[in-house]
């Protein structure tokens, strides 16, 4: 079995997520955003590749039943109800909605994975409960692929210390899985930073782009391991949380 890391889904290939079971990594902001909103008991968080995609959407759904959320350049669009800020989804504006959510680079990642088996959203607010999910299917016989949405079609830290930090965890003391040169990456990546995730996250580009633009309270709400322990499931173009209603 395999435990593939994947940078930037601009290079990614039908045959790197065929039939595997997928993680799709953006841990500043948009995959901690969808854990926390569907922790807070969001109906369903529907990924956009743009803005506008989004709206068209909205205009056939009841008005009250959805939340328009998402970024440019990591602040709230225009006419939107949210940004793409873990600290705004919370319980009171999201339950029992469909969030609808179109940001840079999170949102493109989940739709270009087309083709996989299974697809989780992967953060470290829901480190626990995806990492055992991905171990069991590890353990069944399934590849894994972990994909790092990346930052502007470029490398991000923060994603790939996130990932080998779920390399770690899946793999851990399995026989016979091979990791590619990108998960061993990962892994070493993670073992710099261990525990220390506001080190990481201010010496990430993003992280400090992020702090700069005033949304130093979201580095906080990211680092913050299994705080939404909630097993996102990307299936038939929406988001869900595994639980009764989404069993595997
Ligand atoms: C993205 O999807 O590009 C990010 O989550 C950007 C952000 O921090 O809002």
């Amino acid at each position: 079995m395999r435990v593939d890391v994947l940078y930037g889904v601009q290079q990614l290939t039908p045959q790197d997520v065929q039939g595997r079971v997928v993680a799709v990594v953006d841990v500043l902001r948009a995959s901690t955003t969808i854990a926390v909103a569907l922790a807070n008991g969001a109906k369903s968080v529907v990924p956009f590749d743009s803005s506008e995609d989004a709206i068209m959407r909205s205009k056939q759904m009841e008005r009250g039943s959805f939340r328009l959320a998402g970024e440019r350049r990591m602040l709230k669009m225009e006419g939107f109800d949210l940004g793409n800020s873990p600290l705004e989804h919370t319980r009171d504006v999201v339950e029992g909605t469909s969030v609808l959510l179109a940001t840079t680079n999170g949102t493109k990642a989940l739709l270009a994975v087309q083709g996989a088996r299974d697809v989780v959203v992967a953060s470290y607010v829901n480190l626990t409960g995806v990492s055992t999910m991905l171990r069991s299917a590890l353990r069944g016989g399934a590849d894994i692929a972990i994909v790092c949405a990346g930052q502007e079609r470029q490398f991000a830290l923060e994603d790939a210390a996130c990932a080998g930090r779920y390399v770690h965890n899946i793999s851990r003391r399995l026989a016979d899985i091979e990791l590619n040169d990108a998960a061993l990456a990962a892994s070493l990546i993670d073992r710099k930073y261990g525990d220390n995730l506001m080190r990481l996250f201010t010496t990430a580009a993003h992280g400090r782009a992020l702090a700069a633009a005033g949304f130093e309270g979201d580095l906080t709400a990211c680092a913050a391991v299994d705080s939404f322990p909630v097993i996102p499931i990307y299936q038939d173009r929406m988001i869900t949380k595994l639980g009764p209603e989404r069993e595997r």
